[in-house]
């Protein structure tokens, strides 16, 4: 019998889809570790080339693993389809690549994964796309936004909350200025989950991930993942990916079905600790200001409670003392660990200014609000308490 009413998402993330691609049954779909797919016969083969038959031709362009992953993503993020890609910078790249064209335009908030920055600001510019940027989410408006639009913007493009100041910016804002303008806004949904934010409920016509992060939540695997309509999703297939060859490995998109199971109760386990330890940051007396939108204090706070379930695992903070003084947290610390990349178990600690942010000169990084002893910590499942032992420690050394 068919449940009678929506699925939660809870429930979703555990079931999501219910595409079987094999018959023998499997709780666990298998991995189908294969690079091509036998035909019945000749006419079957150009039947599925064509389109008249189901089924897959080479793993580059469709691999049941894969296809169940992408289901799954729809389902998650309330999109019709979704493309699993290698990272998530080839799930950017795919996107941006195309929907802008020598010639084109994009404009983006400032602040975003050092990755992206990169991408849009130099690689971008040697293929005469041009990236225009606004400032930092507190002074951002819709008269803001559009005043950097013009006909040859090809979308606009945002993460929330920002790598890696955790700034919140309004996703309703930015999709009211896109509909207004007939253009596709961009999402990166990396550091929330389709769990805590659903973008394109909130008029977001793409989300993109770095699945990475908390899709994966092991820090064992890269990949990214892009959620829009069909029509979007076949635009990017044709246009760009079936050529260009970003696929994920059906190895990784079994992995990802498997981490995503967990997504719910890793989520509220980040979030509950990640708000206890920025309120314990937040009073320590050698903390000069913490950044996490779980906080009062936090700028973006209201927006953050408007367009998301609860506010991450990601915690952004600066220590009197500036950057000599963050550096002796980052070399002190035993629990944490030194490493970038986020939303894995463990506790994860780094230094944007020279590390995920060394991409931006620092006129750019200024620009962009990163200082540059800013610290941003991933709060992983582990106690929160021996957490804060840890980062007592190191405080203490300071
Ligand atoms: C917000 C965000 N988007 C995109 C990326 C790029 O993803 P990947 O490293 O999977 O290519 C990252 C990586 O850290 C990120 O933090």
């Amino acid at each position: 019998m068919k449940p009678t009413k929506p699925l939660s998402l809870e429930t979703e993330i555990v079931h999501g889809t219910h595409t079987v691609h094999t018959t023998s049954l499997d709780l666990v779909a298998p991995i189908h570790m294969t690079a091509t797919y036998k035909f019945r016969s000749a006419d079957h083969g150009a039947g599925i080339f064509d389109g008249t038959d189901e089924g897959f031709v080479y793993t580059r362009i469709g691999n049941p693993t894969v296809a169940q992953l992408q289901e799954k993503m729809a389902v998650l993020e309330g999109g019709e389809a979704a493309i699993a890609t290698s990272s998530g910078m080839s799930a950017i790249a795919a996107v941006g690549l195309s929907l802008a064209k020598p010639g084109d335009n994009l404009v983006s908030s400032t602040t975003v994964y050092g990755g992206t920055f990169s991408l849009f600001n130099h690689h971008f510019r040697d293929l005469s796309i041009e990236s225009r940027f606004i400032p930092p989410s507190d002074c951002c408006t819709a008269g803001q936004i559009e005043a950097l639009i013009d006909e040859k913007t090809r979308f606009l493009y945002l993460e929330t909350p920002a790598n890696p100041t955790v700034d919140i910016l309004d996703i309703r804002l930015w999709a009211s200025v896109a509909q207004k303008k007939g253009i596709p806004l961009v999402v990166d949904n990396t550091f929330a989950s389709p769990y805590l934010q659903r973008p394109l409920e909130l008029g977001a016509e793409i989300v993109v991930h770095s699945a990475t992060k908390y899709l994966g939540g092991h820090g064992d695997i890269i990949g990214g993942v892009i959620v829009g309509s069909a029509a979007m999703m076949d635009h990017i297939r044709q246009d760009y990916a079936h050529h260009y060859g970003p696929s994920m490995s059906p190895f990784n998109a079994w992995l990802f079905l498997r981490g995503i199971k967990t997504l719910a109760l890793r989520m509220e386990r980040h979030c509950d600790s990640a708000l206890k330890i920025a309120r314990w940051l937040e009073a320590h007396p050698k903390v000069d200001r913490v950044y996490y939108p779980g906080l009062d204090s936090h700028p973006g706070h209201a927006a953050a409670k408007a367009q998301m379930r609860e506010f991450g695992g990601m915690i952004a903070f600066e220590v009197k003392g500036g950057l000599a003084a963050g550096k002796t947290i980052m070399n002190a610390v035993s629990l944490c660990i030194l490493a970038v990349s986020l939303g894995d178990c463990e506790t994860l600690i780094q230094h944007p200014a020279s590390m995920t942010h060394a991409a931006y000169t620092a006129e750019e990084r200024r620009a962009a609000g990163i200082g540059e002893g800013l610290i941003r910590l991933s709060v992983g499942l582990e106690d929160p308490d021996d957490i804060i032992a840890d980062l007592e420690g190191a405080l203490d050394l300071v």
